[in-house]
């Protein structure tokens, strides 16, 4: 396995290119299953989970037609509704997003159930319980989720008591091709649901209501050749900005939209970073000394889970305290005592995590247990005196684009070492 040995202290200046948002890009390579037209993808970033989703719909027969890096044709003329089995799902909870399109068109899949995961239990109920609402029959059968609708979907007012953004999504592709009108009340309002809205609405879909909490979906869609850009990525932005003020530099984010990191831009600028609009997207920069300030994760327009850990980096280097409250997913601090292995002062109570700032992080070996708090990690390492070995960096492979050579282009000290 991987490693990265990062030599902390430098700051970072220059431009980073950010990639096309993964979480947009997964659901919308499931949604292909749904139309017998193609559908192009643009601006797909080249990570191994988005390898994994292409893989996976391959298998169900799509044709898939790589046009560059980071775009790909997906053909689903010919798709099957074959079973998603315990081994992919392991591999890639996400893969779970494939239940709403294969039910919608073939009215039958076989997912397997994931298991837990890194960052808590992470259920699936929400997903399933959209899909017996649009009429189709689930039953857990050997560990497999195996949904059942004869007759086809049926379209209805689906309720969700907490917003969920796989849920929404899974409802949301399941509905285009139910029979009627689906009302869903209490989706999630993260630009990843917005990007599948608009995916799915260039395919055929009709749709309204995207990026609130009620969403309308005509069923019965007749179906287009497509194609669709990919928004950036805005986590990826987010932690690069987080770089830029960790290490006291300044970065150009290139096609980073502010209006997705309205959260985290209030609080960078709150924490003494300074954040503009550039010509091609973000400017970001901290000279002065950075403050210690609270915050609660939140679904969007809040501050992002995604980013928790990121922050708890940059808290470590901050004057005073700050308090991190996480209230998405239960047991997301497991980078805490890896970050205290570095020298952080961190006291964790619950969903609370109390960060003292300013104690001198040094180099040590560290390990990380899902792709945010690796990213943490580099982070806090780009800050410390000395050296840093990051293990399991195929955590971090799943979602950020080429990070090492992104920061060693702006003066990281970053070597990736091969087993
Ligand atoms: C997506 C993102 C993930 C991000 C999360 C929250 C993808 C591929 N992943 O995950 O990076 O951290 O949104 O922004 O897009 N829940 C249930 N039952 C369900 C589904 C969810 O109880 O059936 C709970 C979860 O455990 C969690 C909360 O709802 O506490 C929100 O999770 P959700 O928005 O569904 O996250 P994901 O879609 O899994």
């Amino acid at each position: 396995m991987d490693r990265l040995k990062i030599t902390g202290g430098r700051a970072l200046n220059g431009s980073v290119a950010i990639a096309g948002a993964k979480n947009a890009s997964l659901p919308q390579i499931a949604a292909a299953i749904l139309s017998p037209e193609p559908l192009t993808l643009t601006n797909l970033p080249a990570v191994t989970d988005i390898a994994t989703m292409l893989d996976v719909v391959a298998r169900h027969g799509v044709a898939v037609t790589r046009l560059s890096d980071h775009a790909v044709t997906l053909d689903a003329g010919r798709a099957d509704p074959v079973e998603t089995g315990y081994d992919t799902v392991r591999r890639m909870r996400a893969t779970v997003l494939l239940l709403g399109p294969v039910m919608g068109r073939f009215g039958r899949a076989r997912v397997s159930l994931p298991g837990g995961c890194a960052i808590g239990a992470r259920p699936v109920d929400l997903h399933l319980k959209a899909l017996a609402s649009l009429g189709a029959t689930i039953d857990i059968e050997g560990g497999m989720i195996v949904g059942e609708a004869p007759g086809g979907l049926k379209g209805a007012r689906i309720v969700f008591g907490s917003p969920s953004v796989g849920a929404t999504e899974t409802a949301m592709m399941a509905a285009t091709m139910a029979a009627g009108e689906t009302e869903i009340v209490n989706a999630a309002r993260e630009p990843e649901v917005v990007d599948l809205a608009a995916c799915l609405i260039g395919m055929g879909a009709r749709i309204e209501g995207a990026g609130t909490h009620r969403l309308l979906i005509a069923g019965g869609t007749h179906w287009k050749t497509a194609r669709h850009d990919v928004i950036p990525d805005r986590i990826e932005a987010g932690t690069y900005a987080i770089a830029a003020a960790i290490t006291g530099g300044t970065l150009e984010l290139s096609h980073a939209r502010l209006e997705h990191l309205s959260a985290i831009a209030q609080v960078l600028e709150a924490v003494g970073v300074s954040i503009w609009p550039g010509d091609r997207g973000l400017m970001v920069s901290a000279c002065g000394p950075l403050r210690g300030v609270d915050i609660t994760t939140e679904p969007y327009p809040g501050f992002p889970t995604d980013l928790q850990a990121q922050f708890m980096a940059l808290m470590c280097r901050a004057e005073g305290a700050s308090m991190i409250r996480e209230t998405v997913f239960e047991n997301r601090f497991m980078h805490a005592p890896e970050l205290m292995r570095l020298g952080a002062n961190i006291t964790l109570q619950g969903t609370s995590a109390l960060v003292r700032g300013g104690a001198p992080l040094r180099g040590a070996q560290v390990m990380a247990t899902d792709l945010r708090a690796s990213v943490c990690l580099v982070l806090a390492a780009l800050a410390a005196e000395g050296e840093t070995i990051i293990n399991r960096v195929y955590h971090l492979d799943r979602g950020y684009e080429q990070l090492d050579l992104k920061l060693r282009r702006c003066g990281a000290l970053i070597e990736r070492l091969k087993d």
